[in-house]
């Protein structure tokens, strides 16, 4: 492990780090004995997860999606349907909209797939929401990774991944010429002229892509933030590439700290060579800790997880339906075989540890599908361990999640009133924002 500190002549002062959340806005552990909640449609749950977390000073709420209902488990949806997994899920962005009201300060982030909305309209829902919520917005630019979602937009699949990040580059740059539309001082409000708007500050774009065509300008007013925070989750090589392009944090989920380094260091060298400053990216690495009051009961908490009825087939279903693989055919006490992906081949390789002779069992179990580090005991051991893996590979934080998209306000309260008040002990995580909107919070460490 590296030393915390290392140059003498520094202040003491140990690294901070950022936190998310990541959520879906479907099902909670409705059957859970201990998170029986409400019906999560009428968006409850997530006022009191985006509350919660404001109060324990995260940096974002992000809410990911998808467009179709699985069916890649045994070729059905059937899996999906009957455990409530990733189906049924409602559309984040209204949810966006009332989590930004009854917040103040947390960073509200939506998924909007590039496949789904034509680049005019995602600008001017994103700017909305943006006011909304008074510079909070984030997108979560998304390609799209089933081929059910593209039939529902009457294509016959996904393009193949390579191209999808082609026409995603001219689809954000597109994007951002509809955000720079106006003028930071276009809206004038002058009263001796009966003028609202300056119209020498309002431009069209005339924008002729290879893809997407938009005549501009945007008609609404320029968002807070100038455009709304960037997030990406690239994975793969050309996936890294465009998210080190654009995003203003990305989010992954790798193996251990030498996978977090690694890819730390790759994104970060993909933004050098683009012109970017990589410390102005804050790549945040999906964890699922699980925290109770001694290290027995955390332990016990995560067995009775795994112990659970079903819990293979809902992991296998809920971890195919990322990666569009079928893993019902195969011998939970065999390795699996080299497997490819036009979804997510990043997940895919984690999730398999192609080479190390495990079985599938072994695989499901170790939960390799979401978190990047096993964090499994009391908040003090549990932060202790978060704060040396940050150490170790340099920045920036990390998105929590709840184990398996079982949301209760159980978990939620063990992570802001166990675990974030054990990171705050020991200086890694702030006691309070010093910004209003969320990208100068990204950027204050
Ligand atoms: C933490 C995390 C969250 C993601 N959330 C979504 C999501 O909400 N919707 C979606 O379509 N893809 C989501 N993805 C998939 C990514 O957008 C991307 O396709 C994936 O990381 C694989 O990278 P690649 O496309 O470069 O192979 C997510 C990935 C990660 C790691």
């Amino acid at each position: 492990m590296r030393r915390r500190w290392c140059n003498p002549t520094e202040p003491l002062l140990p690294k901070q780090f950022h936190l998310g959340w990541f959520a879906t806005f479907g099902q909670s552990a409705w059957n859970d004995p201990l998170g029986a909640a409400p019906e999560p449609w009428t968006g409850e749950l997530h006022l009191d997860l985006a509350r919660s977390i404001e109060r324990a000073c995260f940096d974002y709420l992000l809410i990911e999606d998808s467009l179709s209902i699985p069916s890649a488990f045994g070729g059905s949806t059937a899996a999906y349907l009957k455990n409530g997994l990733m189906a049924p899920k409602h559309d984040p962005a209204p949810l966006a909209a009332i989590l930004g009201a009854a917040t103040s300060r947390l960073g509200i982030v939506v998924t909007l797939s590039t496949m789904a909305y034509p680049p005019f309209m995602l600008a001017r829902l994103a700017s909305t929401i943006d006011h909304l919520s008074r510079g909070r917005f984030g997108w979560n630019i998304v390609t799209g990774t089933e081929d059910a979602a593209a039939r529902n937009f009457g294509k016959p699949g996904l393009p193949p991944r390579e191209l999808r990040y082609d026409m995603a580059d001219e689809y954000v740059d597109l994007v951002n010429k509809l955000f720079e539309s106006w003028e930071p001082d276009a809206v004038v409000r002058d009263a001796a002229s009966d003028t609202y708007v300056d119209a020498s500050k309002v431009h069209p774009i005339h924008f002729e892509g290879r893809w997407f065509q938009c005549e501009g300008p945007l008609n609404t007013v320029r968002c807070p933030q100038g455009r709304p925070a960037y997030i990406q989750a690239g994975g793969s090589p050309r996936g890294r590439r465009f998210a080190a392009r654009h995003a203003d944090s990305i989010i992954a989920t790798v193996n251990g700290i030498e996978g977090m380094r690694r890819y730390r260091d790759d994104v970060r060298r993909h933004a050098v060579a683009q012109g970017r400053d990589p410390d102005s990216i804050k790549i945040l690495f999906l964890i699922a800790p699980i925290v109770g009051e001694t290290m027995a009961a955390a332990q016990e908490q995560q067995q009775r997880v795994l112990n659970s009825p079903g819990f293979t087939e809902r992991a296998l279903a809920l971890f195919g339906s990322f990666v569009e693989i079928d893993f019902s055919p195969y011998d939970l006490d065999q390795p699996l075989p080299h497997l490819t992906t036009n979804a997510e081949q990043g997940a895919l390789d984690k999730f398999c540890q192609p080479g190390s002779g495990k079985t599938l069992r072994q695989l499901v179990r170790e939960g390799g599908m979401s978190s990047s580090l096993e964090l499994v005991g009391t908040p003090d051991h549990v932060a202790g361990l978060m704060a040396d893996a940050i150490d170790d590979v340099g920045g920036d934080g990390f998105l929590i999640t709840t184990p398996y998209h079982r949301l209760s306000r159980h978990y939620i309260a063990s992570i802001t009133d166990g675990l974030v008040p054990a990171l705050q002990r020991i200086g890694r995580t702030r006691t309070a924002y010093r910004h209003a909107m969320l990208r100068e919070n990204l950027l204050e460490f």
